[in-house]
C-alpha cells in the first residue's frame, strides 16, 4: 500500500482510479507550448508517478501540442494495466500559442486520431470534450453537436468514456440525456467555488468531478488562512489545499501538476492528512 491508497478510489465509468492522480500540463514548455526545459527532469516526474502508485494521469494532445502526450509515452509504455489515461479534445493550438476552438466533426476525430498515435493506445480510456465558448471559464451554449461526434466515436470503439470539460451545469445536463457521461473537469479550488452546486448533483449521481487548477494553476494558491493552517497541521499549504479537496466530496479526483519530482512527492502526502473540522471551517472560510 502506497501512501496514497490512503485517499481511497473513485470510478471514471468501467475504471477504478486512486483519487490522487497526476495532471501532465505542466511539462511543456513555458505557457504549455514546445518542449520542457529540462526534458529528463519531465521523465523523470512521469516515471516517478508510477513508482508512487498513481493510476490516473491526465493530458491533452494540445499541451506542447503533443509534447506531453509523446513524453508519458516514452516514459511509461508498455502502460500498466491499472493506468487510466484521460485526454481531452475540442481545442487546436496557433503558431503564436494561442487556444483556439476546434469542434468541427472532422477536427474532433483527428485529435481523437492525434492522441491515440501519441499515446500510443488502440482505444482511449477517458476523453473530455473541452468547452472553449470562453478560454476563461464555461460559457452557455448548446454542445449538442460535438457530443454527439464524440459518441460516434466512442461507437466506433476509439473512444471508452466520455467525459466533459469547462462546462455549464446546463450543459452537463443535455449532455447527459445524449450519452453517459463519466466525469466532469472545471475550474474548483480552496479560492473559486463556483461548482459547489454541481458537484453535490454529480456526487449524487456516482459522476466524478476532476477540478483543473487544484492548487490554483499557473500562479499557485496564497491566503494567510491557508498557511496558518498548514502550520498548524505541520504541512505544507499545497498539501492542505489537496487535502481541502478530497475532504470536500467522495466524487472529487484530483489530478495536481507539477514539473517536479519533489513537489509530486509532497503533493502526494496530501493522502494521508485528515484535517479536523477546525480547520475546514478556515479553510471554508477563504472563499468568502
Ligand atoms: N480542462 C482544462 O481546461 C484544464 C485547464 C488547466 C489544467 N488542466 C489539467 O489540470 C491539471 C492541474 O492543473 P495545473 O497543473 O494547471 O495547476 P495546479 O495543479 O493547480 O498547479 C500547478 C502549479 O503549481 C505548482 N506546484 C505544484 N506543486 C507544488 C508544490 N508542492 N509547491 C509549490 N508549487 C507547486 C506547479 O509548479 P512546479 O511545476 O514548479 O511544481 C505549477 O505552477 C493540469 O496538469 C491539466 O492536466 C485542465
Amino acid at each position: 500500500m502506497t501512501s496514497i491508497d490512503h485517499a481511497g478510489t473513485f470510478t471514471l465509468g468501467s475504471r477504478t482510479v486512486k483519487r490522487l492522480g497526476y495532471g501532465a500540463m505542466q511539462l511543456a514548455g513555458p505557457g504549455v507550448f514546445g518542449p520542457p526545459k529540462d526534458r529528463d527532469a519531465a521523465l523523470a516526474v512521469l516515471r516517478e508517478t508510477a513508482a508512487l502508485g498513481i493510476d490516473h494521469i491526465d493530458t491533452s494532445d494540445f499541451y506542447g501540442p503533443h509534447v506531453t502526450n509523446q513524453l508519458i509515452r516514452e516514459a511509461l509504455h508498455p502502460y500498466a494495466d491499472s493506468l487510466t489515461l484521460v485526454t481531452k479534445i475540442g481545442a487546436k493550438r496557433g503558431s503564436d500559442a494561442s487556444w483556439q476552438p476546434a469542434y468541427s466533426p472532422a477536427e474532433l476525430t483527428s485529435a481523437v486520431h492525434d492522441n491515440l498515435r501519441n499515446l500510443g493506445r488502440d482505444v482511449l480510456d477517458v476523453v473530455n470534450l473541452r468547452i472553449m465558448f470562453s478560454v476563461h471559464g464555461p460559457s452557455e451554449g448548446s454542445i449538442a453537436e460535438q457530443v454527439d461526434t464524440l459518441a460516434e466515436l466512442q461507437k466506433q470503439g476509439l473512444v471508452r468514456h466520455i467525459g466533459l470539460s469547462n462546462v455549464t451545469p446546463t450543459q452537463v445536463a443535455q449532455a447527459r440525456t445524449q450519452v453517459e457521461i463519466v466525469c466532469v473537469q472545471n475550474m474548483y479550488n480552496l479560492a473559486n467555488r463556483h461548482d459547489d452546486a454541481l458537484i453535490d448533483t454529480l456526487a449524487a449521481d456516482g459522476i466524478a468531478y476532476v477540478p483543473f487548477f487544484p492548487l490554483g494553476g499557473f500562479s499557485p494558491l496564497q491566503s494567510d488562512a491557508l498557511s496558518d493552517v498548514a502550520r498548524q497541521l505541520d504541512a505544507t499549504p499545497m498539501q492542505v489545499a489537496l487535502a481541502w479537496l478530497l475532504q470536500r466530496s467522495p466524487n472529487l479526483l484530483l489530478i495536481p501538476g507539477t514539473s517536479s519530482v519533489a513537489h509530486l512527492r509532497e503533493n502526494l502526502k496530501a493522502a494521508t492528512l485528515t484535517l479536523p473540522s477546525e480547520a475546514v471551517g478556515k479553510l471554508d472560510a477563504i472563499a468568502g
